[in-house]
């Protein structure tokens, strides 16, 4: 097996997932100024160690997505974030793309950029210890989109993408994200969410992907925020399973879902579901940044020294998210916030 094959499995195996905290300093000043911090690279730098340095590390995270800023800083004690994050016996990755922009051509709709001089910022990213990659696209729900302009286009970038960092030997999550906003059903989701994935691996085939060493981080199949009808767990797991089993193949060893929206308790509660009527061969499991991330922050936004209730807190949703990549999390856990 080749080294990105076994990292591609080592950091979603085992009752692990990832933790992404990649957040691009303008989305990083929103969340911190939903909780009224002031958003400065001490502080930022502050949330994360908060999290990075906690006990729920250990077991429950196996890998860390970070953004560029975060990956060149250093901690309170000297460390760089990447040995901050090895040292709980997880993986180090980076987002590399550089944002959604406007797609010319469908204007409402966004492409996502970064493709130039990648792989000279790949080459860096490795040096400072990152072992895997997050590209993500992004599509959205309405009567006339997502275009084919759109899938096509993403999809190829991720291809490029893809190439580029397993040239760099390091994994590329792909992550193609069917947005959930709108007012649209559960079945819209799955036949766009299916569209825009085929479309994915024909490019990634194209392009000559060892699938063995990638991920794929997908949405799972909902329907939107606005819509009226609420599909129930088991609904979501089934639709969600169906959509993965005809649409990637059996070679990519994993699926890391993110949460996008869902609150903290409906992405474990709908991963446990999913794990517990898997019936592949694919690990099932999370990359999640608000659904790991929100308790947390509010907590550290009463008290930004308060790091030890933080931690608990963070702990807290690790191990149920943890839990939920082998169906052993219930309701019942969450009324307990222990380490
Ligand atoms: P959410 O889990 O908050 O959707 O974030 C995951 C992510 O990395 C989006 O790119």
């Amino acid at each position: 097996m080749s080294e990105i094959e076994k990292i591609a499995k080592q950091i979603i195996a085992k009752g692990r997932g990832i933790l992404a905290a990649d957040e691009s300093t303008g989305t990083m000043t929103k969340r911190l100024s939903s909780v009224n911090v002031e958003s400065t690279a001490e502080n930022r730098l502050k949330f994360r160690e908060t999290l990075f340095s906690s006990e729920g590390m250990k077991n429950y995270i196996g890998g860390v997505i970070l953004y560029d800023e975060t990956i060149k800083q250093k901690t309170s004690s000297g460390k760089t974030i990447p040995e901050l994050i090895e040292n709980s016996g997880s993986v180090p990755g980076i987002k590399v793309d550089t944002g959604a922009k406007k797609l010319a051509g469908s204007s409402e709709e966004k492409i996502t950029e970064g493709l130039d001089r990648l792989r000279e910022r790949l080459t860096e990213y490795y040096k400072l210890g990152a072992r895997f990659t997050k590209w993500r696209a992004v599509y959205n729900i309405s009567d006339k989109f997502p275009s084919e302009l759109s899938i096509k286009s993403n999809a190829h970038a991720l291809a490029r993408y893809a190439a580029l960092a397993q040239e760099a030997k390091m994994v590329p999550i792909v992550e193609p994200e069917v947005l959930m906003d709108g007012d649209h059903d559960i079945n819209k989701c799955y036949e766009i969410t299916s569209k825009v994935l085929k479309e994915c691996y024909k490019e990634l085939a194209l392009h000559k992907i060892n699938l063995k060493g990638t991920l794929l981080k997908p949405n799972m199949i909902l329907s939107g925020d606005k819509s009226k009808n609420k599909s129930n767990s088991l609904e979501i797991a089934k639709i969600t399973i169906k959509c993965i089993k005809e649409n990637v193949p059996s070679e990519v060893p994993g699926i890391a879902f993110l949460s996008g929206g869902q609150t903290e308790v409906e992405a474990t509660q709908n991963l446990n579901e999913i794990n517990k009527i898997n019936d592949t061969n694919f690990l099932m499991s999370f990359s999640y940044g608000r659904a790991l991330q929100q308790s947390a922050l509010k907590n550290w936004g009463k008290n930004i020294n308060d790091t030890n209730n933080t931690q608990k807190i963070f702990n807290h949703r690790s191990k149920m998210n943890g839990l939920s990549t082998t169906a052993k999390w219930n309701i019942k856990l969450e009324n307990h916030v222990s380490a």
